[in-house]
């Protein structure tokens, strides 16, 4: 048995190899173009969707003048003490603290995955509600 001569390998190995891999890399490079001129106005158009300018005042915002009367006119029907629907009331500052402690109040309002949107069977809140919510939590959801 004689071992195959080395420089024919050489010589036939690279040849075979390039042409079946040079379309492959054609490809990669049009597809890394096209995606570089696309992706920036995606991007763009996305962003607009998701922070649009609107006109909502979060200044003085306050449990009492703002959050109470959104709840009572939203969702009290169901989460009032007397109601207390799926054993849940947001009726006085203490049962509803309870629901903002433990991100429930947040995730329902904002219709988040794995909670429930409420207030349920109507439209989402508007957006300057749950803006003004999103405040007061964030300032730390003082009982004033
Ligand atoms: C028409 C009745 C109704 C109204 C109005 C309503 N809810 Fe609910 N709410 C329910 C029911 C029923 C459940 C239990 C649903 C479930 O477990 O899927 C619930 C569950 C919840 C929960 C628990 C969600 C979770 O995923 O754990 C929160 C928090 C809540 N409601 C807050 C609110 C708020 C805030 C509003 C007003 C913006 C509101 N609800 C309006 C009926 C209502």
């Amino acid at each position: 048995m004689q071992a195959p001569p080395i420089i024919e390998n050489r010589l036939f190995e690279p040849k075979f190899k390039r042409i079946p891999t040079y379309p492959m890399k054609r490809i990669f490079c049009l597809s890394a173009l096209a995606f570089s001129l696309l992706f920036p106005s995606c991007y763009y158009d996305v962003e607009e969707e998701l922070y649009p300018e609107i006109d909502c005042d979060t200044q003085n915002v306050t449990y009492s003048g703002t959050v109470q009367p959104i709840l009572s006119e939203n969702c009290l029907v169901c989460h009032s003490a007397a109601v207390n629907t799926a054993g849940i009331t947001l009726e006085g500052y203490n049962n509803l603290k309870v629901y903002v402690d433990n991100g429930r109040f947040l995730g329902a309002i904002q219709h988040r995955p794995g909670f429930s949107p409420m207030p349920q069977g109507a439209a989402q809140l508007p957006e300057c509600d749950i803006l003004k919510i999103e405040e007061w939590i964030t300032s730390g959801a003082p009982n004033n």
